[in-house]
């Protein structure tokens, strides 16, 4: 399945009651497959948590740390941007280069790398001790 449809598809699926703002994410793992996600809210409202972060969450349990493609739907006027925590989360797991496409309900898409994204993110790296 396109990350395209999976995202859009799952979109459906989300828990937002509170925001009524339903996001839809579909992720490409470094084996091929897909994993998808969306955002679950809740009554106490900061504890609820983005569509990527479910996509990251479903790929994870299934065993797989690589992600090399990402594609995230929501019904807004221009393509929705990952909000902050999730570009840590995807940075975690993809490249730099890594393709995230932002979509809109109506077609509009825009394309940015996690890099685009994430500059000079905190990783990894940081914490190695001599
Ligand atoms: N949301 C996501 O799922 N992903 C994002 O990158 C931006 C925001 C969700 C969180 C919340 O459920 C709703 O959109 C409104 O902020």
């Amino acid at each position: 399945m396109s990350l395209k449809n999976a995202a859009t598809a799952v979109r459906d699926n989300a828990h937002a009651p509170y925001s009524n703002f339903k996001v839809g994410a579909a992720i490409r793992s470094i084996s091929g497959n897909v994993y998808a996600g969306c955002n679950v809210e809740n009554a106490a409202y900061p504890e609820g948590t983005c569509a990527e972060a479910g996509a990251i969450a479903a790929m994870v349990a299934a065993g797989e740390t690589e992600l090399v493609e990402v594609y995230v739907i929501a019904d807004c006027p221009s393509p929705i941007p990952p909000c902050g925590g999730c570009r840590q989360k995807l940075a975690e797991f993809g490249a730099t280069d890594v393709a995230v496409t932002m979509a809109t309900l109506t077609g509009k898409e825009q394309t940015a790398t996690i890099g685009d994204l994430l500059p000079g993110g905190f990783g990894a790296d940081f914490l190695d001790r001599p």
